[in-house]
């Protein structure tokens, strides 16, 4: 059974996205979700994966969540429409990680052994937000706190929790 992670970036106010995209530009933080995630399988919901400016993710198998599965043959991912298609074509990976939206946390939320959540420190308008979580069935395992540069406009900490046993 491959192991199952919830990655996301999350402002103080729980925002995740405004229309369609991701409501700061943080390159440390995709630099990091690369690094964490290549190699692995990721779960999305479909308006994650439209949101994707080159299509499906490389080197990294792309499932993505739809209720309206395309007829036919799709290149460079899968399609899933059930949390529990979603986890079959999954049971072969060692790593899953669960990428967004904010629906796609929510259901796989209790699947999860480990998160691996960026704080952003500040809060942002937004549409879509990160579900609310219960800190106390979680343990924080690692914070790493970077202070804004020339390059990252935000205060930001890469923290991973785990489930407590
Ligand atoms: N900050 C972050 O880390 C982060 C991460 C990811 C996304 N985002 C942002 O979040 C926004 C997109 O997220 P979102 O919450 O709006 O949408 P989403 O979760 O990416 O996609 C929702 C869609 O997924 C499909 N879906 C969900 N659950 C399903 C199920 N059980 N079975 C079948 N299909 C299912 C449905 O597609 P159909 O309508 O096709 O049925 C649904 O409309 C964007 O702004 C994006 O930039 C931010």
């Amino acid at each position: 059974m491959p192991t199952i992670s919830i990655i996301a970036a999350v402002a103080d106010n729980l925002a995740i996205g405004y229309k369609k995209q991701i409501p700061w530009y943080l390159p440390a933080d995709l630099k990091h979700f690369k690094e964490i995630t290549t190699g692995h399988t990721l779960i999305m919901g479909k308006r994650t994966f439209e949101s994707l400016p080159n299509g499906p993710l490389p080197n990294r198998k792309n499932i993505v969540l739809t209720s309206m599965l395309t007829e036919g043959v799709v290149e460079g991912y899968f399609e899933a429409d059930s949390t529990e298609d979603a986890l079959e074509l999954s049971s072969n990976a060692e790593k899953v990680f669960i990428i967004g939206g904010s629906a796609i946390y929510k259901q796989f939320m209790e699947h999860a052994e480990t998160m691996y959540i960026t704080w952003v420190h500040g809060e942002f308008v937004a549409d879509t937000f990160f579900p609310d979580i219960d800190f106390s069935l979680w343990n924080e395992v690692s914070r790493e706190e970077h202070q804004p540069d020339e390059k990252n406009p935000h205060s930001y900490a890469f923290v991973v929790y785990e489930r407590k046993k």
